[in-house]
C-alpha cells in the first residue's frame, strides 16, 4: 500500500515539509512512498492548469496509486497555501475517494489553529475523501532548526502525528515511530 506525500510550501527550508518527512520516516522502508514537492512542479503548468504536462501527469498518477495521502502546508493568510490549491485543482473530481488523508499545517501562531479544518477539509471532502485523519497543526516555535533536516518538530508535535496515524490504514514502525536520525 503506497503513500504519497504532498509538500505544499513554497519555501526551500520549510517546517511543514520537515514535518511531512517525519511522517514518511515513520513507515517501514518496505512501504512504497513518493514525496511530491509542489514548488518543484512546473509553475506555468500549475497556473495554467495544464494537466497534459508530463510532470503534472506523473504527480496525478502518483496520487491515484496511493492508499494514504499526507498533505503538508504552511498557513498563509488564514488558509492553506495557494501552491497547494493550484495542485489540488488539477486532480480529478474523485481523486481522494477510497484513500486515507492526513493533513499537516504549520503557522506562525496558534491564531489559525483551525485553518486546516475550516479551509482544507471541505476541499478534501469535495475530492471524495471520506477517511480524513485528525489534522495536526504546529506553530513555528515548536520546531528547532537542524543542520541536516532544516527543522525538527518538538516531541509534542511528533506525538500528535503518531496519534493521528494510529487511525490510518498503514502499519507504523514498531519502535521509535517518527524518530529521525539526529
Ligand atoms: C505570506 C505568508 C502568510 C502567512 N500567513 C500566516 C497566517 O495567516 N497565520 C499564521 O499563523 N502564520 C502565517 N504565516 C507564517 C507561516 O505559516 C509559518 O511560518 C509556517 O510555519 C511556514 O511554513 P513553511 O516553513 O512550511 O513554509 C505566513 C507566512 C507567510 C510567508
Amino acid at each position: 500500500m503506497a503513500i504519497v506525500a504532498l509538500a505544499g510550501s513554497p519555501s526551500a527550508n520549510s517546517r511543514s515539509t520537515a514535518l511531512l518527512r517525519h511522517v514518511l520516516a515513520a513507515f517501514p522502508d518496505t512501504t512504497p512512498r513518493t514525496e511530491i514537492v509542489l514548488r518543484d512542479l512546473p509553475a506555468a503548468a500549475l497556473v495554467r492548469a495544464d494537466v497534459d504536462d508530463a510532470a503534472i501527469r506523473q504527480a496525478r498518477e502518483q496520487v491515484a496509486a496511493a492508499r494514504l495521502v499526507v498533505i503538508a502546508t504552511p498557513i498563509y493568510k488564514a488558509s492553506y497555501s495557494g501552491l497547494l490549491k493550484t495542485f489540488l485543482d488539477l486532480l480529478p473530481q474523485d481523486a481522494l475517494r477510497g484513500k486515507a488523508v492526513l493533513a499537516l499545517g504549520t503557522g506562525g501562531s496558534a491564531a489559525h489553529l483551525l485553518a486546516l479544518d475550516y479551509a482544507l477539509k471541505p476541499v478534501l471532502s469535495a475530492l471524495g475523501a471520506r477517511h480524513i485523519l485528525d489534522t495536526v497543526y504546529a506553530v513555528d516555535a515548536q520546531f528547532t532548526p537542524h543542520p541536516l533536516h532544516g527543522h525538527v518538530a518538538h516531541d509534542e508535535v511528533v506525538q500528535r502525528v503518531a496519534r493521528a496515524l494510529a487511525e490510518g490504514p498503514l502499519p507504523l514502525r514498531a519502535a521509535s515511530p517518527l524518530a529521525l536520525a539526529a
